[in-house]
């Protein structure tokens, strides 16, 4: 046996003397055109990896993602954001061609097609050229795709409102809350806790209530008239109960 040349097999009178074994060529036989596997290669892939795991791990530590307050599962009006790397689908969604009754085309074709080409590339490009020149069609189509990428990874995070995000998953404290007061009762029968939460801790729909520094007076002037995006008209009670619903939420969070 030669070293390198793979073992040579006799005596077996099924393959014939001049067959040539269907087994490709040692990597010995191509001096300086070629490496060992092992350890060679590896090594070389496990430095690159090992920058690139240093790289990002300075990159978390350096810059926190930032927390948002905890999940809840009933809150239907937070939008979430999809990571960076779904943007292009989150976009695609939007446009009216492929949301809403099309929204078969935006979650299931396009990217259906999409994905389906590259599952079905190398039966689609047979050919033995390997230089991306010498091969338009394919290669035309993947800069198509990265660019279409591209653009609407750049259209998401352009038109995406990122102080609205803030200010829906702003971290809030949370405060212990008398649901058995009247005040609470009065806020629960005139529908402010729909918008402003159980817990009065804010939503996607209003502020919270929990951290607000005015006046019994100057809450029932909001209750009855509205603020910016608040309606008028919200509370229907008596004034007495204005005044027991005012004080409460007045008194949130503070010592009594
Ligand atoms: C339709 C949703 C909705 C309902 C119902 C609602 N609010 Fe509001 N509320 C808001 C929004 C939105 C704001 C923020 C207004 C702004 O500053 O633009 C707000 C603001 C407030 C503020 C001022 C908060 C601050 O930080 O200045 C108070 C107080 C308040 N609401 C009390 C109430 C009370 C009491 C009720 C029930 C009678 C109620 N809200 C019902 C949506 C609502």
């Amino acid at each position: 046996m030669h070293r390198g040349k793979g073992m040579k097999f006799v005596g077996d009178s099924r393959v014939p003397v001049s067959r040539k074994p269907n087994i490709p060529k040692d990597y010995s036989e191509f001096p300086g055109k070629t490496e060992a596997f092992w350890p060679n290669f590896l090594l070389k892939e496990w430095m690159v990896g090992a920058v690139f795991l240093v790289g990002y791990l300075c990159l978390t530590i350096a810059e926190p993602s930032p927390l948002e307050r905890i999940a809840d599962p009933t809150d239907t009006g937070y939008i979430p954001l999809p990571d960076w790397y779904f943007l292009f689908l989150y976009q695609l969604l939007k446009y009216s061609y492929a949301s809403g009754p099309y929204n078969v085309i935006g979650a299931f074709i396009v990217p259906g097609i999409a994905f389906g080409a590259l599952l079905l590339a190398p039966f689609l490009d047979s050919g033995p050229e390997r230089r991306p020149a010498r091969r338009p069609i394919p290669t035309g189509f993947m800069l198509l795709a990265i660019a279409g990428i591209i653009f609407l990874t750049w259209e998401s995070v352009a038109t995406h409102d990122w102080k609205a995000a803030e200010a829906q998953g702003k971290i809030v404290k949370e405060v212990p809350i008398d649901k058995e007061a009247e005040g609470y009762k009065l806020m629960e029968k005139n529908t402010c806790l729909t918008c402003h939460g159980e817990n009065l801790q804010g939503g996607a729909a209003a502020p919270a209530l929990t951290e607000i520094n005015l006046k019994p007076e100057e809450i029932a002037k909001i209750a009855k008239n509205g603020k910016g995006n608040m309606p008028a008209g919200v509370f229907k009670g008596t004034d007495e109960e204005l005044k027991t619903l005012s004080e409460f939420v007045a008194n949130i969070g503070k010592d009594k």
